[in-house]
């Protein structure tokens, strides 16, 4: 149907005759000439109908925007003053000899160069897909997935696939369940991810593999969560997690530089989990961001100020303080408005000390708290954090769940408001996570997964001591963002077995569960490991994109639903009635 694609047509071709088909980006009429710019998934191209060419000028008269066209003519050179140099083809123009309209369009609900509403953009998705921003995003994508898959097979990695239709695997969010029409009543679960099939593979001798799949997860959204999502996922056998991160973050640095020619750092600085709450109050931080939290209860513990002394005295609790070089710029407007901010965040309030004058003693500073703090323990305070003459320093005290995300979200808030951000790209390992932490209610919940290794051997000493036990599990992170994560595994029934029990798993539910995972540890099981990275993650991040819906071809809303094809819907009653389900309630809509 065409000779060339609209996008390659250059310099090269003047003078020949070319045939190119695509979709009107925009029609002018230039007194007497008419001009469309024809695009296919290369790209643009100028075409220039004549008043003289009578037939197909009529027809050219006719068509519009996103109209199917073929094209033929004669490629020549732009007239002088109309090159357009940021254009691939702006050297060129196609001079149309004949025309065949291969498909009209309605007028499209929003066009290329607007800003469309997401809600309009999801519903019409394929017209938004035709934007050159998401073609180019959708083509990243494909580079990123080739490029990995290259290096996991030269690596000897093994691509294989592994149920949908599964058992539940707890990755921490809720199950999406699927009816089952032979057993009603009984449900697969889709997989949260392949965990647990992963390891069966590692027991069943392959010792390395990988899969690019899609994983479930019924949970609250966010602008980088779906709840349908795709991992690279990987696992090993009879490698440490040493050398697993060493594989792991080759894996990354070379899509860098393959795909987008970036030069990560080697090796990625790794941090432990305490460090990083400690000093950037989250788990998954951006170093990009040179602002640091410091601990200063010490100095605290004996003041009058309730509201410092308190936390500074309870093992639960920090107090904390964030310097802001230049602070002292920011306006009692701002400040108002961080400590609503970091009230979102739980923070009860948000002192701060203005540093008017280092060298003034405390007549050089300016704050609320002033009145009830000893010079020495603000003095010490200034030290510590390296306070300079025109900074400000805020402060959190409080249970430092609450602290570390109030101060770590104005840290990152801070970081973009005031244009802090150093360097392009930051990687980061994250390592020596707890293995449990306790939820609302007080139980122990995973950190990670149950199938992640203690560093202890002895399920004995696990049991005895929980809360001080530490993970041999990593987080790959970029930016801020959390690319990847994954874990030695428990290799040995024993240890499978303490984890259910802390984690408040019967024996019982252990074996209705996860028991075909425990016979198999019982039939020679090599020490093993692996990790997921989130492809629609690692894609947002290489694209500059806010979302991963803009790199994901078919998303679904805050709400997770479909608005292109209204999933979801209601079954029919003879569908629901072959699964054997009754409704309690009958479906919105
Ligand atoms: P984890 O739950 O950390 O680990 O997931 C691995 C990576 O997947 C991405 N990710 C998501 N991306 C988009 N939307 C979501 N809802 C979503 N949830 C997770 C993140 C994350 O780092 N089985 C383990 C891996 C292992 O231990 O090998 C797992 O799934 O980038
Ligand atoms: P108050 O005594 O509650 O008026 O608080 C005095 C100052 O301390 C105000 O600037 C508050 O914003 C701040 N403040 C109150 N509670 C906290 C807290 N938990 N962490 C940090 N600052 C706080």
């Amino acid at each position: 149907m065409r000779s060339h694609n609209c996008g390659h047509v250059n310099a090269g071709l003047i003078g020949q005759e070319v045939t190119v088909a695509g979709w009107v980006h925009r029609r002018r009429d230039h007194g007497g000439v008419i001009f469309v710019d024809l695009r296919d998934r290369e790209g643009l191209l100028q075409v220039v109908f004549d008043p003289d060419a009578e037939a197909i000028f009529a027809l050219a008269e006719r068509i519009r925007s996103e109209y199917v066209l073929t094209i033929t003519g004669t490629v020549r050179e732009r007239p002088e003053g109309t090159v357009n140099p940021d254009m691939p083809t702006g050297r060129v123009e196609l001079l149309a000899r004949e025309l065949t309209v291969l498909n009209e369009s309605k007028t499209p609900p929003f066009h290329h160069d607007e800003n469309a509403s997401e809600e309009l953009r999801l519903r019409y998705r394929y017209l938004d897909l035709r934007r050159e921003q998401m073609q180019r995003n959708l083509r990243l994508r494909h580079r990123v997935a080739r490029s990995m898959r290259g290096f996991l097979d030269e690596a000897g990695f093994i691509e294989m696939e592994t149920p949908i239709l599964s058992k539940t695997t707890p990755e921490g969010a809720r199950d999406y369940l699927v009816p089952s029409r032979t057993h009603p009543g009984e449900f697969f679960a889709l997989p949260q991810s392949p965990q647990l099939m992963k390891q069966l593979l590692m027991m069943s001798g392959f010792d390395r593999y990988y899969q690019i799949v899609k994983c479930f997860r019924d949970e609250d959204l966010r602008a980088d969560r779906q709840p349908e999502f795709t991992q690279v996922d990987i696992e090993t056998a009879f490698l440490d997690e040493f050398a697993i991160m060493d594989i792991m973050e080759s894996l990354i640095r070379e899509t860098f530089k393959r795909v987008i020619d970036v030069e990560l750092p080697n090796p990625f600085p790794r941090i432990t989990y305490g460090q990083a709450l400690a000093r950037y109050g989250r788990d998954a931080p951006d170093l990009r961001n040179p602002l640091e939290l410091v601990e200063v209860a010490d100095f605290f513990r004996d003041v009058e100020f309730k509201v410092f002394a308190g936390p500074a005295k309870d093992p639960d609790s920090r107090v904390a303080a964030l310097r802001v070089p230049q602070g002292g710029k920011l306006t009692r407007k701002e400040i108002d408005a961080y400590t609503a901010f970091v009230a979102r965040h739980g923070a009860k309030g948000l002192a701060y000390i203005k540093v008017n004058d280092l060298a003034a003693g405390a007549a050089g500073l300016q704050s609320p708290i002033l009145k009830f703090l000893p010079e020495a323990a603000v003095a010490g305070t200034l030290e510590r954090v390296g306070a300079q003459t025109g900074d400000l320093v805020f402060f959190g005290a409080d249970k430092s769940r609450v602290v570390n995300d109030s101060l770590g979200a104005l840290r990152d808030q801070l970081g973009r408001d005031l244009g802090l951000l150093e360097g392009r790209w930051r990687p980061v390992w994250v390592v020596e996570f707890p293995v449990f932490e306790k939820d609302a209610e007080g139980h122990w919940t995973s950190a990670h997964h149950p199938f992640t290794a203690p560093h202890t051997e002895s399920p004995e000493e696990l049991l005895a001591n929980p809360g001080r036990a530490l993970a041999r599990a990593y987080d790959m992170v970029l930016n801020g963002t959390e690319i990847g994560g994954g874990s030695v595994r428990i290799h040995r029934p024993q240890m499978q077995s303490a984890v259910f029990e802390l984690l408040g798993i019967s024996e019982e539910e252990a074996a209705t569960k996860f028991g075909f995972l425990l016979t198999a540890m019982e039939f020679g099981c090599p020490p093993h490991g692996g990790i997921a990275f989130g492809l629609d993650r690692l894609v947002m991040l290489m694209a500059g994109a806010e979302s991963i819906r803009d790199v994901i071809a078919f998303p679904k809303t805050q709400t997770a639903s479909d608005l292109l094809t209204g999933a979801p819907s209601a079954a029919s009653p003879e569908q629901l009635k072959e699964v054997g389900i009754r409704l309690r309630t009958p479906p919105a809509k």
